[in-house]
């Protein structure tokens, strides 16, 4: 029995993992300050499993005075994890505050209250803009790779891939955290693994046309609302990999067991080439699972920090933890659809957001 403290636990990944790990016999507590729309129905999800809450924000270090418990583990699953945030500069200041200062916070509490972490970073600390200047081929449904190159092989983008370019403020925001949790982890010997993930997907996924894309993808269908498909010629042949929660789940159980022996190492986690679509793929997809077909728009101009396709390198991963993404695109969009089937109409005025 481990006491664990999720930061971002009304999310997405932290209430899914708060679950999974209090079901095992664990003590959970999950702290989030409830930003993200939606986040009171994960809330009470978690607390009707019995996991613990405190209400607070990462940005405010006086919040995490609330937490009088000793940790074994803190999993940092707390951000706004939308690559379009800070895109127009209005919300520039709130990225850098929200996901850079408020993880010095959290280094902080870990560093003084001597508590592992495990970090849940992105892939996109890789640069966009030098991941779109490979050359893709075009197939009938996806952009494909094959010119190969260092960080960027037969498997995907590898955590060799150059890191210079532009990565959105929400990649750069995570990639000088990750540098600062290895300091901390080097420094103060603070015992730490951090987890570059792809797009992760399944059911509670609250997703949105800026994040959770595939989730999102498959509720406007659902509820029969248009799309459309933005950039790179506007055909949606745009391409990445997608793992399901249950499956960085088993990869997050793992590493919690291990984590006392690891010190700010990165890993890639995705789908990999197991598990990709392209957005026309995901209608095809969506249409078979839910039976709609709706109107959907192409508009060929690019979109800024957009991605034209993105398939992780797992090999790491899969080496070093035993682990393999077990579930497809079909499982993973056929498991969502039958948990957006039982909880009814709960999340529609949620989903029927344009
Ligand atoms: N879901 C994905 O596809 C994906 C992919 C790559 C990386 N990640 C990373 O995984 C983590 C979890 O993502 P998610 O999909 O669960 O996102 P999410 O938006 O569902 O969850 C994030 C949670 O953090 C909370 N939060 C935000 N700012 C906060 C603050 N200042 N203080 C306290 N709580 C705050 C939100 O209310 C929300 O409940 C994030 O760090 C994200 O960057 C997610």
């Amino acid at each position: 029995m481990k006491n664990i403290l999720i930061t971002g636990g009304a999310g997405f990944i932290g209430s899914n993992l708060a679950v999974a790990l209090q079901s095992e016999g664990n003590r959970v507590v999950c702290f989030d300050n409830l930003s993200r729309r939606g986040s009171e129905i994960l809330l009470q999800r978690i607390q009707e499993y019995g996991c613990s809450f405190v209400h607070g924000d990462i940005r405010n270090a006086e919040d995490f005075f609330k937490l009088n418990d000793s940790f074994d583990v803190l999993v940092e699953c707390s951000a706004e994890p939308s690559v379009l945030v800070g895109v127009h500069g209005d919300d520039a200041r709130f990225q850098t505050n929200n996901n850079l200062f408020g993880t010095v916070n959290c280094l902080e509490f870990a560093r003084i209250r001597r508590i592992p972490l495990l970090f849940l970073s992105t892939s996109r600390v890789y640069p966009y803009s030098a991941i779109n200047k490979l050359n893709f081929r075009e197939d009938e449904s996806r952009f494909e790779y094959a010119d190969y190159r260092a960080g960027a092989g037969p498997g995907g983008i590898s955590t060799s891939f150059p890191l210079q370019g532009f990565r959105s403020l929400y990649g750069a925001t995570k990639l000088s955290s990750e540098y600062l949790l290895q300091e901390y982890s080097g420094l103060y010997n603070l015992p730490s693994i951090i987890n570059r993930c792809g797009v992760i997907a399944g059911p509670w996924q609250l997703g949105k046309a800026d994040q959770g894309i595939f989730t999102y993808w498959l509720y406007r269908h659902y509820y029969s609302r248009d799309l459309k498909y933005i950039g790179y010629g506007g055909r949606g042949k745009q391409v990445r990999d997608l793992l399901h929660i249950d499956d960085l789940i088993a990869l997050l159980k793992k590493q919690i067991e291990v984590l006392e022996h690891y010190r700010g190492e990165i890993f890639n986690v995705g789908g990999s080439t197991y598990s990709s679509l392209s957005l026309c793929e995901a209608t095809e997809l969506c249409r078979s699972i839910t039976g709609n077909v709706i109107p959907i728009a192409g508009i060929a101009e690019d979109r800024a920090a957009d991605l034209k396709w993105y398939i992780t390198d797992n090999g790491d991963t899969e080496a070093v933890f035993d682990w393999k993404p077990q579930k497809t695109p079909a499982t993973i969009l056929n498991d969502t659809y039958s948990w957006l089937t039982a909880c009814g109409k709960k999340f529609s005025s949620l989903f029927g957001e344009t």
